[in-house]
C-alpha cells in the first residue's frame, strides 16, 4: 500500500457520539452508530420501503436484504465501514427507525469510500438524509477519508440536488447511473453556502466525534 494513504494502523478511529436533534418540521431525530442489535428493526425498515427507494437505493429491483448485507451494515469498525442511523422519538413507545447512512472504504484506494443512505419514505424531505449524510461525512473525514463516491440512478433528483448542492462532480455516467464523487472535508467552512450546504454544516456541527482513547474533537 502507498505510504502517503491512511492506514489503520496509524489512523485514529473516531466514533460518532449519538446526538438527539429537532428537524425544522420539530421532528425529535436521535442520530448513532447502527448496531449489531439493529438488525431486525433494519431488515424490518427495509421490508416497508417503497419498490422505488429500493431501486434507486441498489439500482436494481432488491426486494430485500440478504444475511450477508444485515451483516455488513450492522458490523461497524469505524475505519473500514461506518452506518448511521437515525431514529424518530416517540412518546409513548420504542423509537421508529426512519434512516441509514453507510460507507464502505474502498481498499484499493483507501482515501475514497462508497456512500449510500436510504431515508423511511414517509419521512422524505424533513431534513433527516441531510443529517445522516452530514454526520457520516465528519466522521468519515477523521478517519482519512477524503471523498464519498456513490452510483446514482440518472432519475434519483433527491439525490443529485444534494450532491450537486454539496459541491459533487460527476465522474461518469451511462444509460443506468451516475457516479458522482464528493470531496470530504474535517471543517465544513469549505461548503456552499446554500440551503444543503447550511443544512450540512448544521449537521457537522451537532456531530461530536469521540477518539477511540477517549480525545473529542
Ligand atoms: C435521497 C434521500 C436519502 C434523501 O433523503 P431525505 O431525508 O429526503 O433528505 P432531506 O430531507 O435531508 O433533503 C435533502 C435535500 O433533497 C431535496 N429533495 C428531497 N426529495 C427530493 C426530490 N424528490 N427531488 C428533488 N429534491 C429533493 C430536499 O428538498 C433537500 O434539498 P435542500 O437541501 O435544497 O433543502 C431519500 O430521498 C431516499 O431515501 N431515497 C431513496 C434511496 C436513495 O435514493 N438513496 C440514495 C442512493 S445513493
Amino acid at each position: 500500500m502507498d505510504d502517503a494513504l491512511p492506514s489503520k494502523d496509524t489512523t485514529p478511529v473516531w466514533r460518532v457520539v449519538p446526538y438527539q436533534t429537532a428537524t425544522p418540521s420539530e421532528l425529535i431525530v436521535n442520530v448513532r452508530e447502527v448496531l449489531p442489535r439493529d438488525r431486525s428493526v433494519i431488515e424490518a425498515g427495509y421490508a416497508q420501503l417503497s419498490d422505488r427507494s429500493r431501486r434507486l437505493r441498489y439500482l436494481s429491483a432488491h426486494q430485500f436484504l440478504s444475511d450477508a448485507e444485515l451483516d455488513d451494515i450492522v458490523t461497524n469498525d469505524g475505519y473500514h465501514r461506518m452506518a448511521l442511523g437515525a431514529e424518530i422519538k416517540n412518546v409513548d413507545s420504542a423509537p421508529s427507525p426512519v434512516g441509514v447512512a453507510r460507507y464502505v472504504r474502498n481498499l484499493e484506494q483507501p482515501d475514497e469510500a462508497e456512500f449510500a443512505i436510504t431515508t423511511a419514505d414517509e419521512f422524505h424531505g424533513l431534513g433527516i438524509g441531510m443529517l445522516l449524510l452530514g454526520s457520516l461525512a465528519k466522521q468519515a473525514a477523521f478517519v482519512g477519508i477524503d471523498r464519498f463516491t456513490a452510483l446514482v440512478s440518472p432519475d434519483n433528483g433527491a439525490m443529485l440536488h444534494i450532491l450537486q448542492n454539496l459541491g459533487g462532480t460527476q465522474e461518469g455516467a451511462s444509460e443506468d447511473n451516475i457516479c458522482v464523487t464528493l470531496p470530504l472535508t474535517r471543517s465544513s467552512r469549505s461548503y456552499p453556502d446554500n440551503p444543503t450546504g447550511r443544512r450540512w454544516k448544521k449537521a457537522f456541527g451537532l456531530t461530536r466525534l469521540v477518539q477511540v482513547d477517549g480525545t473529542s474533537d
